[in-house]
């Protein structure tokens, strides 16, 4: 049945300007725009600002190691490039995640062996993994996504015994948590992005984490081609401390909004939400996912989506994932229904509205309730 749109966006009190953008229109970053500006730094490929940003996210990840790049799907190929994982090799991954990890194994001349991930939590199920091991495999990419967290430290522990890379992907997982550590320094090698949707952004941007010096030693040797390949630039290194000055506190306003908005979705069966795992994780909120159970609902995902975002409601599918890659491209190792189930049933809020307050999270609210009501019926 058709419905009126909430009055969330446009006009509204609670978003009177429409609703809210990425990236925040912040003072402290276009400070540091005019710095660049006046210190020339904006036009020279060496300058003060990457050397800042560097010391930066090594102190903020207390991680001995931060190696700047030009996006985070370059650091996951050079992360796998830093392990040695090459032609012949297999490289480990979910069934369900980020289109380029399963590119950047490709890159490198391996294959990727598809595993299921684990429903609560959208990641890399750790139990699956031991039994997709061959003697090809070289490295396991572990992505934490949409508010979930893997169980890094089993699979950092399985790794260690099987002598494998663990490239660990945080770009989803900004100054998460996990057991008190934080995501992107548990992996042989962290990768953080800094893109323009990204809880910090630069527009583009990414970083590779390690605590091993020969690791890090091999990404420069393969980044040097006289020059850098795949830098950042000191414009878009400047952006990026004063956001990380607010980064705890952006934190947790999203946190304390995503635990309000998924307690007043609770009564919806419909919709399954990730479990933020709060009694040993902080996760982060880039994205915040439910599961939308199509056949409880009685409606399409599309049709959700749609109606949705109508509503102003910045609300997506997921990822397609890989279940349907051909064999030729990839090994499956066991089945994939979670992954298959997550590929077809997700929607993620993107985290803007996350930095808003409580009368906004039971607006949202209202939306979905009056949008599930609606199409429902
Ligand atoms: C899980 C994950 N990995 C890697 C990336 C790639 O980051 P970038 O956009 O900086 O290339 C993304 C981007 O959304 C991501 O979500």
């Amino acid at each position: 049945m058709p419905h009126e749109p909430l009055a969330i966006h446009g006009g509204n009190a609670a978003f009177p300007d429409g609703p809210p953008e990425w990236p925040l229109q912040d003072a402290t970053v276009k400070r540091a725009l005019n710095r660049a500006f006046n210190d020339g730094s904006w036009g020279r490929y060496h300058g003060p600002h990457c050397a800042r940003l560097t010391d930066t996210v090594q102190e903020l990840h207390a991680i001995d190691h931060a190696f700047l790049v030009a996006s985070g799907t370059v650091a996951v190929e050079l992360a796998l490039r830093a392990g040695r994982v090459e032609s012949g090799d297999e490289v480990i991954l979910a069934g369900y995640d980020f289109p380029g990890n399963f590119r950047a194994i490709e890159a490198v001349g391996a294959t990727p062996v598809l595993v299921d991930i684990d429903p609560q939590s959208w990641c890399i199920d750790v139990q699956r993994v031991e039994d997709a091991l061959s003697s090809q495999t070289r490295a396991v990419i572990v992505s934490h996504l949409h508010g979930g967290l893997a169980e890094i430290w089993e699979l950092c522990a399985l790794a260690a015994a099987k002598g494998l890379t663990v490239v660990e992907d945080a770009c989803q997982a900004t100054a998460a948590l996990i057991d008190g550590r934080m995501a992107g320094t548990w992996g042989d090698v962290g990768v953080l992005s800094f893109g323009g949707s990204k809880l910090l952004t630069a527009g583009r941007g990414g970083a590779l984490l390690t605590q091993k010096s020969d690791l890090l030693q091999r990404v420069k040797v393969f980044s040097e081609r006289g020059n850098q390949a795949f830098p950042m630039s000191e414009l878009q290194a400047a952006v990026l401390p004063p956001q990380i000055a607010k980064l705890q506190e952006r934190h947790d306003l999203r946190l304390k909004n995503a635990r309000q908005l998924i307690e007043l979705l609770r009564d919806l069966p419909c919709l399954i939400p990730v479990d933020l795992n709060e009694s040993t994780n902080s996760p982060s909120l880039y994205k915040l996912a439910w599961r939308l159970d199509e056949s409880a609902a009685g409606f399409s995902r599309e049709a959700f989506v749609t109606a949705i975002r109508a509503e102003g409601v910045a609300l997506d599918a997921g990822f397609r994932g890989f279940t349907r890659r051909s064999s030729r491209r990839c090994r499956r190792s066991g089945t994939l229904e979670h992954s298959q189930r997550a590929a077809e049933q997700t929607v993620i809020l993107h985290h803007p509205v996350l930095l808003t307050d409580s009368t906004v999270m039971e607006q949202v609210s209202l939306a979905i309730h009056k949008v599930i009501g609606g199409l429902g019926s």
